[in-house]
């Protein structure tokens, strides 16, 4: 190796960087959709638990690998052990993650450049430009290609830039700025008539659905997809991380935050949505369920937006900085996975690895935009319920098994001296060796019926 590794200047650096892997499209977009679907705050409260209880073990055994190991998940996971068949095995486990946040990267920022256009197009009807931003948000190949490359090339650059320039510069600009435009967009809609309806929605538990299979499913993957588990990303942060930090502490303000975001954004999406309901738009499908996927943010709300008279461009503006916001600090720890493995094994510079990585990506995601209806669904489903969940259950095994106990403690201990007299280290190391694997399992298994 021939440089030095770079890493956090501070634990808010870290927190803001992880904060902003975490908080991405699936807090504002997917989480609200599935709690109002789901039994409202029960969801929500399963949610919570399983968040706390399934995805923060997991979050632990990914961060302290990380930190352990210095490294990028192929040589973290190869160098735990000597015995040859681990090595093997960390390898391929490790390969599979640069598989998995590839995957991830190629879909989400096709989605993202979405964004990006439904961003550009209020800002262009601000200056007259209507024609020019109608282009951005009518679906055709090229606004596709063009926003997925703008979007990606912006992650390149900040990925370039380093650890401390890069990544902790951005996310520590962009995260205050996120939740200060959730927090205002969330004062402009509740005034407006019907939100109520949606709080309600959103807030009154139906306990009956607790029990029910498929909310047990919806929460788990939506909780291991929020917290970035299962694609390194979170283990190459943990890798940035300095000795001086409690690793379970950050742990559960890292989960923390991105808990009490995705319950924030559920008091934006869901009255919004009652919001454009009074003003006569559908918002339910023919199922019976509140609408979620695209035709959500790209027909109730911008419908919304336009039934806001004058104030509807800057809401629409506000609302779609935002979701690019989440988007973009999501993608860069997804581009870091495979940047810093290839960093690291070949010795080149960062600032020639990242363009290429980032070309590299940019061709899966030009394949997905031209193959949208054979293969942009398949990606999704082979990485975020396949992957993501397979990859979570084999992190936990290798902090759990392969990494030896003692020099697991002995990570803790860095940050967090007496850590062997906690409560947290009388359960997480059982926790994460066998309760977590058989919890992550049986969800998968019963996702495939
Ligand atoms: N957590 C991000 C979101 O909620 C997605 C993500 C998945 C980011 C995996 C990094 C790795 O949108």
């Amino acid at each position: 190796m021939t440089q030095a590794r770079g890493q956090f200047s501070s634990k808010i650096g870290f927190l803001m960087a992880a904060a902003g892997s975490a908080v991405g499209l699936g807090n504002i977009w997917g989480f609200p959709t599935q709690a109002a679907n789901n039994g409202g705050a029960a969801f929500v409260l399963v949610y919570l638990v399983l968040a706390f209880v399934v995805a923060y073990p997991a979050l632990m055994a990914e961060i302290t690998l990380g930190r352990y190991a210095r490294s990028n998940i192929v040589t973290a996971l190869g160098g735990l052990s000597p015995t040859p068949w681990k090595r093997w095995a960390g390898w391929i486990t490790g390969g599979m993650g640069l598989l998995v946040a590839s995957l991830i990267l190629g879909f989400y920022t096709i989605v993202a450049g979405w964004m990006l256009g439904a961003f550009i197009e209020p800002g262009a009807s601000l200056i007259g430009a209507d024609a020019l931003g109608q282009w951005f948000v009518t679906d055709g190949f090229t606004r596709n290609l063009l926003l997925c490359f703008v979007f990606s090339a912006f992650c390149a650059w900040v990925i370039a830039r380093g650890i401390e320039q890069g990544i902790e510069a951005w996310c520590t600009r962009l995260m205050p700025l996120l939740a200060a435009i959730l927090i205002g967009l969330i004062v402009y809609v509740l005034q407006q008539p019907g939100a109520s309806d949606g709080l309600r929605t959103y807030l009154i538990p139906d306990f009956s659905r607790i029990t029910d299979p498929d909310l047990l499913l919806g929460a788990m993957g939506q909780a291991f997809f929020s917290l970035s588990l299962g694609a390194g990303a979170m283990l190459i942060y943990g890798s940035y991380l300095k000795r001086d930090d409690s690793l379970p502490r950050l742990g559960v303000e890292v989960t923390l935050l991105d808990t009490s975001i995705a319950f924030i954004a559920g008091l934006l999406v869901i009255p919004a949505m009652y919001v454009a309901q009074a003003q006569g738009a559908t918002i339910f499908g023919e199922d019976g369920n509140l609408l979620a996927g695209p035709a959500l943010i790209f027909q109730v709300l911008p419908s919304l937006f336009d039934g806001m008279g004058a104030a509807g461009p800057w809401v629409a503006l506000a609302f779609f900085a935002l979701m690019t916001i989440a988007a973009l600090t999501s993608a860069i720890s997804m581009l870091e996975v495979p940047v810093a493995t290839l960093t690291e094994i070949t010795g080149r510079p960062r600032t020639l690895i990242t363009p290429l990585v980032s070309l590299a990506i940019f061709g899966l995601s030009t394949l997905l935009i031209f193959n949208m209806d054979a293969l942009f669904d398949l990606t999704i489903v082979v990485a975020t319920r396949f992957g993501q969940p397979l990859l979570g259950l084999a992190l936990c095994l290798f902090a759990g098994w392969v990494l030896h106990r003692d020099k697991l403690l002995e990570e803790m201990r860095e940050g967090h001296p007496g850590i062997e007299r906690t409560l947290f280290w009388k359960i997480w190391p059982v926790y994460v060796r066998v309760i977590c694997p058989l919890l992550i399992l049986a969800v998968f298994v019963q996702s495939l019926r």
